[in-house]
């Protein structure tokens, strides 16, 4: 049964890119901008100076073309305003440097009117994770792989993101993001690497993606409003985590967050909600949450709503000990879960 709600998602994947990559206007291909597809050549500048001038460029729908091929890029700025709407089409690779720990590694930010298409970004995270796996401390911050902030009117479509560092795909700041087909993978083990991050923002859609990574498949942070996950598949990961809310004495709270025809296969959680126990003091809330149709198989915690959160401190020290005021988050429809087998 999994297996063929994956099929599905997989079919409508390729539709899309095709009717993404066919809207292109004006080129500014990173080749003619002094790129080498030899994912060696440091490519960072030609990238930069092939976003200056399609941002620049009057006609609407300028495109960055990166074409087919590895290309070594260190941390780069999208950066708007913009004179119209631009696109970056991407056939290629974006491939991170080794050890890369800048904080945020592809960032796009201050845009009216954005599509990103296809490509896939390749964050090289397994130095990073190694260094804490050691646990001798000393490692370095690392880096989120894409960050799209205080931007609106944003489609990133069929995008494939692999072994990021820290979070493959950051929103924070924005209004009206579609985020479709995006494939995120990076191993079970892998630690902070959250699938697709939403935070600070409104009318976010997150369709079709199919999410294998070690940490929460999508979580959501406070100031979200207006959320919509559909058509995802997760696992393995974490699941769909709200919160962790309540953290900082001053905070937004999440409100409508639906959830629907999500398929689960072998994560921690389904569905989670995690509020630190002083939410209510921080005027922190979860409200309007719907879960609806979505498939577990191999689900350690179905639905889990966590109103004490206190991760480092073992119940000592953890401020204010209460009830967060998470008493509206609707649950609804139906998940089915086979138990496991021990
Ligand atoms: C949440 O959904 C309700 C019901 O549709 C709507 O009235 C409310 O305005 C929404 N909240 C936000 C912040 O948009």
């Amino acid at each position: 049964m999994a297996s063929r709600v994956v099929l599905v998602l997989l079919c409508c994947m390729h539709l899309s890119v095709l009717a993404a990559a066919a809207a292109a206007g004006a080129e500014y291909n990173i080749q003619r901008f002094g790129a080498r597809a030899d994912g060696r050549t440091d490519a960072t500048q030609a990238l930069a100076a092939a976003w200056s001038a399609a941002c620049r460029s009057p006609e609407q729908g300028a495109n960055v073309y990166v074409p087919n091929g590895e290309f070594l890029v260190s941390h780069v700025a999208f950066a708007g305003p913009c004179v119209g709407r631009t696109t970056v089409q991407i056939d290629g690779t974006l491939v991170a440097p080794s050890g890369f720990t800048g904080g945020e590694w592809i960032v796009f930010k201050h845009l009216d009117g954005l599509t990103v298409s296809g490509g896939t970004f390749d964050g090289r995270g397994d130095s990073l994770w190694a260094c804490k796996a050691a646990g001798n401390g000393g490692c370095p911050d690392g880096a989120t792989s894409v960050t799209v902030r205080n931007s609106r009117d944003v489609v990133i479509s069929g995008v494939k993101s692999v072994n990021s560092e820290l979070y493959h795909v950051v929103i924070d700041g924005c209004d009206g993001v579609t985020v479709q087909d995006a494939r995120i993978i990076a191993p079970e083990s892998s630690p902070n690497t959250d699938g697709i991050h939403v935070q600070s923002s409104s009318s976010v859609t997150i369709t079709g993606a199919s999410i294998q990574t070690g940490d929460d498949c999508i979580s959501v942070g406070p100031g979200t409003s207006n959320l919509r996950v559909q058509h995802v598949s997760c696992g393995p990961g974490h699941g769909v985590s709200i919160g962790s809310l309540g953290k900082e004495s001053e905070e937004r709270g999440v409100e409508n967050v639906t959830v629907s025809v999500a398929v689960f296969v072998g994560t921690e959680n389904g569905l989670r909600i995690k509020t630190w126990g002083r939410a209510v003091r921080s005027g922190a809330y979860v409200r309007g949450v719907v879960f609806e149709h979505a498939l577990m198989r191999d689900v350690r915690n179905p639905i889990i709503i966590d109103q004490n959160y206190c991760p480092n401190h073992g119940g000592q020290g953890c401020p204010h000990q209460v009830r967060a005021p998470v008493g509206a988050a609707d649950q609804s429809g139906t998940s089915s879960c086979s138990p496991r087998s021990n």
